[in-house]
């Protein structure tokens, strides 16, 4: 992630110097590159596939207490079904299939 960033901005620079050199004072519109970057927060410095059940679960998980109070947590199958719809009371949303992903994960974890 960030490579990419550093990438990104290198590329903006590029672009920036390159609109300057051509239309002179040409507004420079962000072009929305970089947006697919912005929301992912990535709390494990492993490089993990950001489709896998524990990137899946992090994003999820993560938006309102920390990752510790989740992997802290050494629930069975049925405490963290318990859980999990607890915390969309809580205001947690996912799908159901993000929902059997995230339990199947943490349960067997
Ligand atoms: C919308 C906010 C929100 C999201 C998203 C969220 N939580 Fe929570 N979580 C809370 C709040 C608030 C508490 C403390 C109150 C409570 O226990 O219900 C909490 C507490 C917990 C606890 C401690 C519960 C206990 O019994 O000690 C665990 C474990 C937990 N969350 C797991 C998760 C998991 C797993 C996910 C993702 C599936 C998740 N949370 C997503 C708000 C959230």
């Amino acid at each position: 992630m960030r490579n990419n960033r550093f990438s990104n901005l290198t590329l903006v620079g590029l672009l920036l110097g390159f609109a300057l050199l051509g239309t002179g004072c040409a507004t420079q519109d962000s072009n929305g590159q970089g947006e697919s970057t912005r929301e992912s927060y990535v709390p494990d410095p492993m490089p993990t596939d950001p489709n896998s059940p524990q990137a899946l679960t992090d994003r999820r998980c993560s938006m309102c207490h920390s990752l510790d109070r989740v992997y802290e947590a050494d629930l069975d199958r049925a405490g963290w079904q318990e859980v999990i719809e607890r915390m969309q009371s809580n205001g947690l949303v996912v799908t159901e299939e993000e929902f059997r992903v995230i339990l199947d994960f943490l349960s067997e974890r």
